[in-house]
């Protein structure tokens, strides 16, 4: 989603918002922009496709001023062209926009009746037009923003500039996460604290209706009413340095090798490996009174969700739901006050989960943030907040954070299962081992990440690719098949290996690899048997299982991958990993844009 970022500067600010944009990038955009006022005149220069672009041009037409708004663009409505990047500007008023305004065609058709002249094709434009009139009417700029404000439905984060005022900007949220930065006589703008992290680490963010007046020597928050109110003031997680890649070639490897340290990092946040119990943070409500669980989330985070349906129900015999967040509300889901809602979110910032966790809310639910960012709008809005340790996750395709959230996830389940008193201390105390000894069974699969990277080349020529998986394995293949479709463009299935033969069966021929994730647990025989169908059908078959597994094997497949023998409640955790490797490389044999795949972002923070 689009990047949003503001300063108002002693010196030049135009390198500066470069490099906010820059620590934006993993937002995902396709064009690029920045403002400035030089002589009390708005100027812009703004480029298609990566910052590169904008760099160049400012090499060649620099732009000097101390105060500037700056945006990457990731499409919504118009193509990404030079025309269509923000910031969007009359000679009055430039803004930079991150969201969705859904009544933009009205407003422009009202617009362009009252003498308004468009240059783009994009929804962000009306909001720059709108202050113009109400500018060209003579209102302050204050007051042309509120009622520019009034008339806006939609998602936003505004940042807007304003001819002749080297000393004020406003910044407006409804729906898309903005932060304010607080400097020494000097004030920033920004979609999230990353992008603000080399300027400063006091942060306060914007609650959805607050819009805000920036002066170098600070900030008055008002809310949706225009009444004055005061955001907390925080010192941000992230530090100025900028998150490098390390030796690693993409964030997505950097982050993939993380995973022994981070899901150590959050295990070491509930786990108590002398008693071997597990303790979470002190909730707001009585854990052991819980007789239902929803669980809403999107894509990866959803599939952590699938993995604790069969954790929670087996260890703390709670029925469990589990919903795409963009399906859930509109549904409407039966729930009862007091039943647990859990919201799984990397990003802490996804506008359909967050929309979910409100309906939730409205309703009286206890509900629950898991994120990876702890000033994410999800987290601040929900009663709880459970934080993965992953650290920042630059990569568009989710590793680190999913086997963070399965981390957490496996302790609430056996937190559940203890307050319930369903499940025995001894019951706790083996789980708890098996979790411990999962980083260092990562960091088995990650030594051997040659023999993946092998597999890679011949994948990377199909056209479709199958997953299959039974019980916990099953959200696992799901998982697998999302992260090689979202960064290798190949169009990949996941499915229950028991329902090859209700259709998908057809598709099986000797072009179509299929990836199985298979440790030797209850289900082995069946989905083994599934293997010996496809094979017979000619399918190469990537064989993902332990020791055991791999010796029972009839048929050997294409490839085998040999994961270490553990308890079948961590297998989930470790063979998100082979999936993993084996997207990146097939990936990388392709030579997609691993980091930052087309049509990507890492955080959708529109519906
Ligand atoms: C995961 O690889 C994808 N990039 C995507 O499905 C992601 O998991 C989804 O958009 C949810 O994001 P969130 O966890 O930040 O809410």
């Amino acid at each position: 989603m689009c990047g949003i970022v503001g300063m108002i500067g002693k010196g030049a600010v135009a390198p500066l918002l470069v490099e906010g944009l820059r620590r934006l990038e993993y937002r995902g955009y396709d064009s690029a922009g920045i403002a400035t006022l030089v002589d009390g005149e708005i100027r812009r220069r703004r480029a298609e496709g990566k910052l590169v672009n904008l760099e160049r041009l400012l090499e060649s037409q620099p732009l000097s001023g101390t105060i500037g708004i700056g945006h990457t663009r990731w499409a919504t409505h118009g193509v990404p062209n030079e025309k269509n990047a923000h910031p969007h500007a009359t000679s009055r008023v430039a803004v930079v926009h991150n969201g969705i305004i859904e009544n933009y065609a009205e407003l422009k058709a009202e617009l362009t009746k009252a003498g308004q002249v468009f240059e783009s094709d994009t929804d962000t434009e009306v909001v720059a037009q709108l202050i113009d009139f109400h500018l060209a009417a003579g209102l302050a700029p204050e007051d042309a923003v509120a009622a520019a404000l009034k008339r806006l439905h939609g998602a936003f984060a505004l940042g807007i500039l304003f001819a002749g005022r080297d000393d004020l900007l406003i910044c407006a949220r409804e729906g898309s996460p903005l932060a304010i930065g607080y400097g020494a006589g000097e004030m920033f703008l920004g979609s999230d604290a990353l992008a603000l992290a080399p300027l400063t680490q006091k942060i306060s963010y914007l609650e959805d209706g607050d819009w805000a007046v920036l002066t170098a020597d600070g900030v008055q928050v008002r809310d949706r009413a225009g009444n004055p109110v005061e955001r907390q003031v925080r010192l941000t997680q992230f530090s100025g340095a900028m998150i490098g890649k390390g030796e690693h070639r993409h964030f997505m490897l950097k982050e993939i090798f993380e995973q022994p340290q981070v899901v150590g990092d959050t295990l070491n946040t509930m786990l108590n490996p002398a008693s071997r119990t597990i303790t979470l943070m002190d909730l707001p409500f009585d854990l052991g009174s819980v007789n239902r669980v929803t669980i809403v989330a999107c894509g990866t985070s959803y599939y952590a969700g699938l993995v604790a349906k069969y954790w929670i129900e087996r260890l703390a015999k709670v029925a469990v739901e589990v919903d795409i967040a963009s399906e859930f509300r509109y549904r409407q889901p039966v729930v009862a006050k007091g039943d647990l809602a859990i919201f799984i979110s990397q990003s802490g910032e996804t506008a359909d989960t967050l929309a979910a966790l409100r309906w939730c809310l409205d309703r009286g639910m206890n509900t629950i943030a898991l994120v990876n960012v702890a000033e994410s709008t999800i987290a601040r809005t929900a009663h709880a907040a459970l934080l993965t340790q992953a650290g920042p996750e630059i990569g568009v395709a989710s590793t680190k954070a999913f086997t963070c959230q399965l981390t957490v996830l496996a302790c609430v389940a056996i937190a559940l299962g203890r307050a319930n008193g369903r499940l025995p201390a001894t019951e706790e105390a083996r789980l708890s081992q098996a979790l411990a000894e999962v980083p260092a069974c990562i960091s088995e699969i990650l030594r051997a990440d040659d023999g993946i990277r092998r597999v890679a080349e011949d994948i990377a020529q199909a056209r479709d690719v199958l997953y299959l998986g039974r019980g916990t394995g099953y959200p696992i293949a799901l998982e697998g098949a999302l992260k090689l479709k979202e960064i290798s463009y190949i169009h990949a299935e996941g499915y229950a290996s028991g329902e090859l033969k209700h259709g998908p069966i057809a598709l099986i021929d000797d072009h179509v690899p299929v990836i199985v994730v298979c440790p030797s647990d209850e289900l082995y025989d069946k989905t083994a048997s599934n293997v010996q169908e496809v094979i017979a059908r000619g399918a190469r078959v990537v064989f993902l299982s332990d020791k055991e597994g791999q010796a029972r094997l009839v048929n050997k497949p294409l490839a085998a991958f040999t994961l270490p023998s553990v308890d079948p409640f961590v297998a989930p955790i470790l063979y998100a990993v082979p999936v993993q490797l084996l997207a990146y490389h097939v990936a990388v044999a392709k030579g997609t844009d691993v980091d930052q795949p087309r049509n990507l972002a890492k955080s959708v923070t529109v519906e």
